[in-house]
């Protein structure tokens, strides 16, 4: 069985205090989580990445930033490099995500020009796609998958997404509580999955798929049981040690 990611996304919460009495938790548990059959990456908030990385004992847990500038250096105010990501060591970048997208205007050019920034940099994009209440209700879903790919294949190329991570997030799942029947997980996935493979001549088992939104500790055996899911990206159930550790021993019982 391949490993699955858990990808788990803080957002914009958290304190010093939290972040370190997580990375002890986890770091306790090392033993347990390097036992199991997935690989760990946190996305906590930019400014404690540092401390984070310096404080992480265990091989299977790795670090992601939450975003990343389109420019290497120069007179950006408030913005945080690729090159200072890799700097202290990071190896993974979330675009993409639908908070950016909304809040932020960041749009697919944006998102794509950020994408290139950061394979060129040998670090890892995960990207997130999926459509909105909207697009749901309109069955639009598979329409803005392709598009919000078709931009980064166009400006990177056919083997844009050959050593990558892909996570398919309703926004209308994110933070709901609801998540969309398996069936449409799993059909959704394999879509994106053909879609990258009909472009280009990267190998299925090459593009890493991942589902996010409102996973937790009660859905995610079924979510990782459809045949086209790598990992999850999950948000708020990350929050509490006691409940991403529960999701994690789910994984290795699969
Ligand atoms: P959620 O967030 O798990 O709280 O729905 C997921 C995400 O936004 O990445």
């Amino acid at each position: 069985m391949n490993k699955k990611t858990v990808i788990a996304n803080w957002k914009l919460n958290g304190n010093r205090n939290q972040i370190i009495n997580f990375i002890n938790l986890l770091n306790r548990d090392s033993v347990k989580i390097n036992k199991c059959l997935c690989k760990i990456i946190i996305a906590f908030p930019t400014l404690y990445l540092d401390l984070a990385q310096n404080m992480i004992t265990n091989k299977n847990v790795f670090l992601a930033a939450q975003n990343v500038d389109i420019h290497l250096n120069g007179a950006f105010t408030g913005e945080v490099s690729i090159n200072m990501l890799k700097d202290i060591g990071i190896g993974y970048v979330i675009i993409g995500h639908s908070e950016r997208r909304i809040y932020h205007r960041e749009s697919n050019n944006i998102i794509a020009n950020k994408f290139k920034i950061i394979k060129d940099a040998n670090l890892i994009p995960i990207l997130c796609i999926g459509e909105n209440k909207k697009g749901k209700k309109l069955q639009q879903t598979k329409d803005v998958c392709k598009k919000q790919l078709d931009m980064i294949l166009q400006l990177c190329g056919p083997l844009a997404f050959q050593n990558t991570i892909i996570a398919y997030e309703p926004v209308w799942a994110i933070g709901s509580g609801k998540i969309p029947t398996l069936d449409i997980i799993q059909d959704t996935h394999a879509f994106i999955r053909t879609y990258i493979v009909n472009y280009s001549s990267i190998s299925t088992e090459k593009i890493s798929i991942h589902y996010g939104g409102s996973v937790n500790e009660i859905n995610i055996e079924k979510i990782l049981q459809q045949s086209d899911v790598d990992g999850v990206l999950v948000g708020n159930a990350s929050l509490n040690y006691n409940q991403f550790i529960k999701i994690i021993n789910i994984i290795n019982m699969i």
